[in-house]
């Protein structure tokens, strides 16, 4: 048996702590302040302003590990590697050591704290095309130095070794992908790394960023040359303790002896989508992520109803899904304390969603009895799918019952059509905000700080920030404060804005300690993220100063000057939740 995961995590923090590397602890699931994805896929989200140069206050050199959810691969989980919800173990260089350092370091990882074989590691880089050229300092570093042989080493197009933007513009790099092989038997002569089937196992990705995808999709140069590394923490334990699936590592351990002792019937594959899902709608809705029929809602809808589906097929009875939470409560509740806080909303939730279900499953099953074509055409299968949550799995085996056939093309058709639509709804929505690091985002992101600020002159210190979303058109600021603002006290809180951005205030920024920030008066949410250092924004005077009209722990980027705001115009205020209020306003052209 090799290192547990709890060990091998810390491993890796120590590793790379001893490098200079500054840590810093997991940002939440659900993205703070860009508006751009539903939820954090990758390490490098948050990190974002600071790949495109905004010093970070803990220095240049970063180690974490982060919580991920991506459904991108839904449909491969299931085999041996593949889940939706996943601990990444990141590490980067903002503007600092690049290519050949990142690479030893993460080769050094592998092989000196993982014992990894050097002979067991494969690796890919990027082939080039007219865009960028082809990465031969990376090709070179492991062929040369570290010594991995040419047959093992692939050059694949931007399709496999080119990473980001995350949304439309942003950040992006080549890469170079370590795999390990299973020696599980190739799929056929062209299996590779890139291939989809169990072989071969991706355990990790440098990316170097350095460069930017613009509006008009042209990759600039970035001023700063980044590394972003990630590496997959699940499948790094499966092969430290020698097991052949994710799913038998101490991670997963409890969670499948749970399923396996609901389920009357024998098949493995239905317990690992359900061990993943159920993890996976536990990390949600501890960052209380309801279940709905849109955005994040309907992920994790989706996530929990697809479990129950899988429930049903190796014949659990009655609600179950909250069974199998407490697991993942109990094996990660230590290292992610918002699983236990908010435990019994996680299992009341899960229950609700699951009796729900029931309901729309009863419905469903009845239009699917009325109906009686030689063939299910794709809509009514895609009917089925999108108005009672059925799978084509399981419509295609009852309608076999009844000797009917499903038009498989035509429901992947429908599905191709829904997802489209809905990908380009979620472009629209989503659009702007700090992950593209427009200039908009940027104005609204100083903006709201005045905003908070001038709330809490005008309702007093009790006004703290709830919640912040910002978009290039707006921005949606969400606040404690018990009652609802008289139409006077909206008037004064936008005059004192517009008063600050009249009078041209500087910004500063200010790199400190907490408690230093706080003893300036600096107000801030997310201060513990940081650990001791912090960075500080104080506009109208340096953090150390009187004059100062807000000073707020923040992570940035803001303008320079209140000038260039415009004219701040709150367009509606309004209850948020319970003792929740929420403002949205617009910055308009003078
Ligand atoms: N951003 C890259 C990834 O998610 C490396 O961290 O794979």
């Amino acid at each position: 048996m090799g290192m547990k995961s709890e060990i091998l995590r810390q491993k890796f923090i120590n590793y790379f702590e001893n490098r200079s590397h500054a840590y810093i602890g997991s940002y939440p699931l659900v993205p703070q302040d860009d508006p751009s994805v539903l939820f954090t896929t990758a390490g490098m989200h948050p990190l974002v302003p600071y790949l495109m140069g905004e010093k970070h206050p803990l220095g240049k050199r970063l180690v974490d590990v982060q919580k991920c959810l991506r459904t991108g691969d839904i449909d491969e989980v299931g085999d041996i590697q593949h889940l939706t919800f996943l601990e990444m173990l990141g590490y980067w260089s903002l503007g600092d050591y690049f290519k050949k350092e990142s690479i030893r370091y993460t080769f050094g990882f592998y092989t000196e704290i993982l014992s990894f074989s050097k002979d067991d590691i494969f690796v890919t880089v990027f082939a080039g095309d007219e865009d960028a050229p082809a990465d031969e300092e990376s090709y070179n570093t492991w062929k040369n130095e570290i010594g991995i042989p040419e047959e093992r080493i692939y050059k694949y197009d931007k399709k496999e070794n080119w990473w980001g933007p995350v949304s439309d513009t942003g950040p992006c790099g080549p890469c170079t992908e370590m795999f390990i092989d299973t020696g599980i038997e190739a799929c056929g002569p062209a299996c590779g790394p890139a291939c989809n089937c169990d072989k071969f196992v991706e355990i990790g990705n440098n990316v170097f960023m350095e460069y930017f995808k613009n509006k008009n999709g042209q990759f600039e140069k970035l001023e700063q040359k980044n590394v972003d590394v990630g590496l997959g923490f699940e499948r790094l334990v499966m092969f430290s303790e020698g097991c052949n699936t994710v799913f038998e590592t101490d991670l997963f351990a409890g969670i499948m002896n749970k399923i396996i002792t609901l389920a009357k019937k024998e098949d493995v594959k239905s317990c690992r989508i359900i061990a993943d899902h159920i993890r996976a709608a536990t990390f949600a809705l501890a960052e209380e992520v309801e279940p709905t029929n849109i955005d994040r809602g309907y992920v994790v809808r989706r996530l929990i109803r697809r479990a129950v589906r899988y429930g049903k097929q190796i014949g659990i009875e009655g609600a179950f899904t909250f069974k199998v939470a407490k697991e993942v409560v109990e094996k990660m509740g230590s290292i992610y304390p918002e699983l236990r806080e908010n435990e019994q909303f996680i299992y009341s939730e899960l229950k609700k969603e699951e009796e729900k279900f029931e309901k729309t499953l009863e419905k469903g099953m009845k239009e699917f009895l009325n109906i009686n074509d030689a063939e299910i055409s794709g809509k009514v299968a895609f009917n089925l799918f999108q108005t009672y949550g059925f799978p084509l799995e399981m419509t295609e085996e009852l309608a076999s019952e009844k000797g009917l056939k499903v038009d498989r093309s035509g429901f992947e058709e429908e599905f191709k059509k829904h997802q489209d639509l809905s990908r380009k709804g979620a472009e629209l929505k989503f659009k702007g905000g700090l992950g593209d690091e427009s200039d908009m985002a940027v104005k609204y992101h100083t903006a709201t700080h005045l905003l908070h600020e001038a709330l809490r002159k005008v309702l007093g210190n009790h006004v703290y920030q709830r919640g912040s979303n910002i978009t290039a058109e707006r921005l949606r600021f969400d606040f404690a404060h018990p009652d609802k603002m008289t139409e006077e006290e909206l008037k004064k809180v936008e005059d004192i804005v517009n008063e600050q951005i009249n009078l041209g205030l500087l910004v500063f920024e200010a790199i400190t300690t907490v408690e230093e920030a706080k003893g300036d008066g600096a107000i801030g949410l997310f201060e513990a993220k940081y650990g001791e250092k912090v960075k500080v924004y104080s506009i109208g005077g340096p953090l150390d100063s009187e004059d100062a009209f807000s000073k707020e722990i923040c992570g940035g980027p803001h303008i320079k000057n209140t000038s260039e705001l415009g004219v701040f115009r709150i367009k509606k205020e309004e209850s948020s939740s319970s003792g929740i209020r929420r403002i949205k306003a617009v910055l308009e052209t003078k």
